[in-house]
């Protein structure tokens, strides 16, 4: 069995990142996530292109989405070094679906689905290690000590796009621009939806067998 192209999609704070993890050592694929990748160049100087800002930063902090020209050739990248991988955070809008049909095809797309109310509660009250990058809640799931990641004892912080305005401008983006990619690929023999709410083991047995489903 050739290694699964997968594509994750859904609101922010819907599980991607913590299904991917599954994916990747469930299959030994790599994870390509834009979110990731841009915040580790956050101060990538974007004064060449024709952009409104000059860093991705500028546009993550409040909770816009950054130039496609800068993440379609992270993803372009990537995928050309990956064999089977799951795609996390991308396309957001209909044009960067468009480049993604000329990069790859997909064999399974799982559509994660969340009521704003629970992605608003996960996403503030959210704490990841600066170390690891692990995730923690401040209600839902703690570390053993406050403010302390129980991987490798790297400090707990908010990321700066989980403040409540932030979140209340990526849930009205992801309306406005990403729900339009889920219409568009909905109805498709690889697209399935995935109810995002149960508890993560539970959403992670659904996404397992929907994977071995579509890739045996
Ligand atoms: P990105 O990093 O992609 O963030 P996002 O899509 O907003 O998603 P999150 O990482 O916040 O959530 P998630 O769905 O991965 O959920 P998680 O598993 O962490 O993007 C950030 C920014 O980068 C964008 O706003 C934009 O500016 C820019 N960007 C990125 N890609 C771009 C692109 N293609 N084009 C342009 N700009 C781009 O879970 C969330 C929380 O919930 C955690 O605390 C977790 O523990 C908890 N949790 C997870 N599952 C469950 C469950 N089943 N039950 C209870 N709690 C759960």
């Amino acid at each position: 069995m050739a290694a699964p192209r997968i594509l994750i999609i859904g609101p922010p704070g819907a599980g991607k990142g913590t299904q991917s993890s599954n994916l990747v050592s469930e299959y030994g694929i790599d994870h390509i996530t834009t979110g990731d990748a841009l915040r580790a160049n956050k101060d990538m100087d974007l004064s060449h292109l024709d952009t409104d800002r000059d860093t991705p930063r500028a546009y993550m902090e409040a909770g816009d989405l950054v130039p496609d020209e800068v993440v379609n050739e992270i993803v372009d990248t990537a995928l050309s070094n990956a064999d089977g991988f799951v795609l996390d955070g991308y396309p957001r809008n209909t044009d960067q679906a468009e480049e993604l049909e000329s990069m790859t095809g997909l064999d399974v797309i799982l559509s994660l689905s969340v009521s704003r109310e629970e992605l608003i509660d996960r996403l503030t009250g959210r704490r990841v290690c600066d170390d690891c990058g692990e995730n923690y809640h401040v209600e839902f799931d703690q570390p053993e000590t406050e403010g302390v990641c129980d991987e490798c004892g790297g400090e707990l912080i908010q990321r700066d796009d989980d403040t409540r305005d932030a979140v209340e401008n990526r849930l009205d983006v992801f309306d406005e621009e990403t729900q339009p990619v889920i219409d568009h690929y909905e109805g498709r023999d690889e697209f399935v939806a995935i109810d995002g709410e149960g508890t993560p083991a539970d959403v992670w047995t659904e996404i397992k067998s929907t994977v071995d489903e579509h890739t045996n």
